[in-house]
């Protein structure tokens, strides 16, 4: 069994800051390390701006409710309005929210890993970077503590190759963004303990994000895990359609999801996710499986050479200045 009384997460940004915050709001204490103090407090920030959002989503849930029955015709009885007050009362105060902001510690130093039970390291997607924080870690962390990644693409095997937790790595794959997405690969090195890959399981099985419980799925250490491996084919093709003048952009989203059900558009997710994202996946999937099937598409190539990454710099395959 693992039980987590403090955790580690190592890069305090998009996703480092969310998991911490994610762990926070489980009761975990956190310590969140950056490798300058302005980027930990950016990060910091990065977790209250969470905790602010989820309360303004659990304030605005009974109006938009109301808009919705009336937007059907309906129009509720006094004792209907109180039923519907009852249920969507906000179950998060900001007393709560002040709770989370403060058990997450910020830090440079890795010696505030001394005392933790897992650490999931969140730093740039490099191997050098990666490597250089698992050995660092392994140094300090305490024999019996789970070593995670969140990496997208690159093997933890050769990540903990040789290291005393060589037996205690292994991935832990959140979503962006993983306080409203619940999905968490969980992907076994070779040399990784059975036991800390069923823990580490059972411990995600008991956390929830702002939305929902955890839903950690054990995968193969294959590249592209599951949903990258399906889910970045997908969208280089729509990159390809594109590019052939099938449909317009617009067309091709609304397409989708009005024919396949798809919540967003292949082209609007591939903005979100970030086209330089995107590209290196996809050109991770066709070298590593060597089939040309993978071959990145020219429209997402030209966008990234641009420097035209999506939503994070304000253009993609669609404006958003
Ligand atoms: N962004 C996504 O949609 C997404 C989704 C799933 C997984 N991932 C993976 O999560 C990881 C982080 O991605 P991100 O989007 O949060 O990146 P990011 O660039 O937003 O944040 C990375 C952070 O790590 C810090 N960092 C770099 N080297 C460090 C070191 N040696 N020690 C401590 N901190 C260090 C950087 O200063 C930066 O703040 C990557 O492995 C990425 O592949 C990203």
């Amino acid at each position: 069994m693992l039980y987590v009384r403090k955790a580690g997460v190592v890069g305090a940004g998009t996703m480092g800051a969310a998991i911490a915050e994610v762990l926070a709001f489980n009761e975990i204490p956190v310590v969140l390390k950056d490798v300058r103090e302005d980027l930990v407090q950016r990060g910091l920030n990065r977790v209250r701006g969470f905790t602010e959002e989820l309360l303004r989503f659990q304030e605005a849930r009974l109006e938009k409710e109301r808009e919705r029955l009336e937007g059907m015709g309906l129009k509720l009885t006094p004792e209907q309005e109180g039923i519907l007050q009852e249920r969507l009362k906000p179950k998060f105060s900001r007393a709560r929210a002040e709770q989370i902001v403060h058990r997450v510690e910020g830090t440079t130093e890795d010696s505030a890993f001394r005392d933790v039970d897992l650490v999931v390291e969140a730093a740039f997607e490099s191997f050098p970077v990666k490597r250089g924080i698992f050995e660092a870690l392994d140094r300090i962390l305490p024999e019996h503590a789970v070593l995670a990644t969140n990496t997208s693409s690159l093997s933890v095997t050769r990540l903990a190759r040789g290291l005393l937790h060589a037996r205690n790595s292994l991935v832990t794959h959140f979503f962006n963004p993983p306080t409203t997405l619940p999905l968490v690969e969980v992907v076994a090195g070779v040399d990784t303990r059975e036991d800390v890959v069923t823990d580490t399981l059972e411990f995600l099985q008991g956390l929830r994000n702002h939305r929902y419980p955890l839903v950690p799925i054990r995968v193969k250490e294959v590249p592209g895990f599951l949903v990258n491996r399906l889910l970045i084919p997908m969208l280089n093709e729509a990159c390809f359609a594109l590019d052939e003048g099938v449909v317009s952009a617009r067309e091709l989203d609304q397409a989708l999801k009005a024919g396949a059900g798809l919540p967003m558009g292949p082209l609007e997710l591939a903005d979100m996710i970030g086209l330089d994202v995107c590209l290196e996946v996809a050109q991770i999937l066709q070298t590593e499986y060597g089939d040309p099937k993978y071959r990145p598409s020219l429209a997402l190539k030209r966008l990234v050479d641009a420097g035209h990454l999506g939503r994070k710099t304000g253009r993609g395959f669609y404006d958003y200045a």
